[in-house]
């Protein structure tokens, strides 16, 4: 297994009457160079899934692996497991704190100990890797940025440790429809140029369902759905049980084939939909 848990269960709280069982028996895996969504309603468990993966909070059961290995045991460092899986929180340009652009993306590397050569070259990288141009960024306030290049600062700050795993926690939430696209896209290419284990946890579906190669879905701290995109996106019934949204055309497919027409549901991107009603309309014409 590359990444991943096996029966991980996460007590807050415990022996306290506060006690809350955030996560129970959790098990699924990702092989390296996926793209994986992880979605459920708020409350679900997923940030406390998310900050188990790179040890930020320790299971109260079960197990967080990585490359085959146990997180805790003690052939496992977590300095160098924090370098090779990066956690990018949930608005967290809520948490920077530096007076530059600079400083706030140098922060990681220079508290690896680089040098300061290596230090630049890692952020110059990292700038270039989200897309914000150096010479118009380095030396700025990251708060005289807009809400969607303070986000992409905050992915920065996470690459410039050049991680091979990304994981994001609602890395779009506050962003606008374009932003969201971006933030996604890059997401994607970071995957397929760069070669990163990506999961991220959203409630976005109509930007993300088709990038997507799998989907773990949480409910009360239990998986209740894993698979491969395409599967899970077709059981819409659950879905709106759970009160989940699913992409936008999923929904327009499901009503056509309620409306009696014989068309597919497991859609979920626009160009999937426009190539259906396309085949769609062809069948009825004949
Ligand atoms: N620091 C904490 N202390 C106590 N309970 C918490 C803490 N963080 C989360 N919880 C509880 O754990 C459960 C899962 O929360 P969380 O992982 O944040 O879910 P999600 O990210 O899916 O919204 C919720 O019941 C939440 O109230
Ligand atoms: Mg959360």
């Amino acid at each position: 297994m590359f990444i991943g848990t096996e029966k991980l269960s996460h007590i807050y709280m415990p022996g306290t009457p506060y006690a809350t069982k955030a996560l129970e028996e959790v098990s699924f895996s990702l092989d390296r160079g996926d793209f994986a969504l992880l979605i459920g309603p708020s409350g679900s468990g997923k940030s406390t899934l998310i900050q188990h993966l790179n040890g930020l909070l320790k299971p109260s059961g079960g197990k967080v692996i990585f490359e085959d290995r146990e997180l805790g045991s003690d052939s496992v460092d977590l300095l160098a497991l924090r370098k090779r899986i990066g956690l990018v929180f949930q608005m967290a340009e809520e948490h920077f704190f530096s007076e530059t652009v600079y400083d706030e993306v140098a922060f990681a590397p220079r508290n690896l100990g680089l040098d300061e050569v290596k230090v630049e070259q890692n952020v110059k990288l990292a700038l270039e890797r989200v897309g914000l141009e150096w010479e118009v960024v380095h030396d700025r306030h990251p708060f005289q940025l807009s809400s969607g290049q303070k986000r992409l600062v905050a992915l920065a700050a996470v690459l410039s440790l050049q991680p091979e795993v990304l994981i994001l926690d609602e890395p779009t939430a506050g962003l606008d429809p374009g932003g969201r696209l971006h933030l996604f896209a890059l997401l994607k290419s970071l995957n397929q140029q760069a070669g990163l284990t990506v999961l991220v946890c959203t409630h976005h579906m109509d930007e993300v369902a088709d990038l997507a190669d799998s989907v773990l879905v949480l409910n009360r701290g239990k998986v209740i759905m894993s698979g491969p995109a395409h599967d899970i996106f077709a059981r819409r019934q659950e879905f709106n049980k759970l009160g989940l949204s699913l992409p936008e055309v999923t929904e327009v497919m499901h009503c056509l084939a309620a409306a009696g027409l014989p068309a597919r549901t497991d859609i979920y991107s626009l160009e999937q939909a426009r190539a259906e009603i396309n085949s769609l309309k062809r069948r009825l014409e004949k």
